[in-house]
């Protein structure tokens, strides 16, 4: 597939400097209702909340907050920056609702970034002590990260999820930080585990895969925000492109690489005309289900990191690249705030969780986050916080 000369035409870097302007503004209008607290995951009426920092979205608002730093090359948003790491120390002292591998996300997109950006030594301290934390719900028995909850709840015990593949980056971080492989061995184990059992052979995904902890055997698939245990939920897929792109990078395990080209490839061969998913890939067209932007943007970022690492005589580069550029035109002109000033988001049309009607056609605040990454891969180099 070529780009489509109306879209190559229209990503120019004035189009840019619109879109990027555009995103500034609305996050630097939020910075007063979000100093400590947090933007809720999933707006209501397109609108998000305030909320204590006790959810796993809670980083992609200071995420937001490093990015629209590092765009607008100024300070305007850094008080709020020493607000949200101070808040998420306080979470990491007190353990706040941390019984979650999606420590991952929280600290990658707080702490690393900061140690990154502002080269805090606190905060890499914080980010290696949250690694330590996360390597608590490794099992080596099974050879996974536990997703969600208590390590012996019977109904959480040995599952493991396909969103996971984004929390590794964490614990690569800690063995190059550190100097010990045993954060890098368990990423890479359940990287593997991932890339094995959750990755059908037609390179759809389950959302979530079970395990025996005792004798680390392999049970079955099961989804949890998916249609079906064996449909292939959107934002899992888009997980898969970008955390398996990520596992590449930091192993240099090229299966991972392959892998991400196949889980894109299913990608794309299921997308609808305007190129942006339906919440499940099961849907498209004419289904009257819902699209979910969240995952375009996620897998936007994913496609353009995994056409970086591809040989330039590997034709699919090209095609990730159009395909990310075509996403963002068509999420930047037909589902951002733009028209809708009434939302503090910037990206409508997105879906938490259909199966459990929760923030359904809404803004979804990593959706917010990874269009805004989006952009700034396109507008700059950008060094990933991943
Ligand atoms: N990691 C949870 C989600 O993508 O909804």
């Amino acid at each position: 597939m070529k780009m489509s000369k109306a879209t190559s035409e229209r990503i120019t870097k004035e189009w840019l400097q619109e879109e990027v302007a555009f995103v500034l503004e609305k996050v630097e209008r939020n910075l007063n209702s979000f100093t400590d607290l947090v933007p809720t995951a999933a707006s209501v009426d397109q609108v998000y909340q305030p909320e204590e920092n006790t959810d796993w979205t809670a980083s992609f608002w200071s995420g937001m907050l490093f990015l629209c730093k590092e765009l607008s090359q100024g300070d305007d948003f850094d008080h709020v920056i020493d607000h949200q790491i101070g808040a998420f120390q306080h979470r990491l002292d007190h353990q706040i609702a941390l019984e979650t591998h999606d420590i991952g996300f929280l600290y990658i997109l707080s702490a690393l970034a900061d140690y990154q950006i502002n080269g805090r030594e606190s905060s890499r301290d914080m980010a290696l002590e949250a690694a330590d934390l996360l390597m608590e719900r490794y099992s080596p028995k099974a050879r996974i990260i536990q997703a969600w909850g208590d390590l012996n709840d019977p109904e959480q015990r040995g599952r493991m999820i396909i969103d996971c593949l984004m929390n590794l980056p964490l614990l690569y971080f800690a063995s190059r930080e550190t100097g010990d492989p045993k954060y890098r061995e368990a990423a890479y184990a359940h990287a593997k585990q991932t890339q094995t059992y959750i990755v059908r052979d037609n390179a759809t995904t389950f959302h979530t895969y079970y395990f025996d902890t005792e004798t680390g055997e392999p049970l079955y698939g099961k989804t949890q925000q998916g249609f079906s245990d064996e449909s292939c939920w959107a934002r899992g897929q888009a997980w898969g492109i970008y955390g398996f792109t990520l596992s590449y990078l930091y192993t240099g395990d090229y299966s991972f690489l392959e892998t991400a080209k196949q889980v894109a490839d299913y990608f794309i061969a299921n997308l609808p005309e305007d190129k942006v998913c339906y919440w499940d890939l099961i849907f498209n067209d004419g289904s009257n289900e819902e699209r979910d932007s969240s995952s375009a943007a996620i897998a936007a970022c994913g496609l353009l990191e995994l056409a970086k690492h591809l040989p330039l005589t590997d034709e699919k580069s090209q095609l990730y690249q159009s395909v990310a550029l075509e996403m963002m035109a068509v999420l930047a002109e037909n589902y951002t705030t733009k028209h809708t000033p009434q939302s503090n988001g910037l990206l409508l049309h997105g879906v938490y969780d259909k199966n459990t009607n929760k923030g359904v056609d809404e803004c979804m605040i990593w959706g917010d986050y990874f269009y805004l990454e989006a952009l700034t891969r396109l507008t700059q180099s950008w060094y990933m916080y991943w």
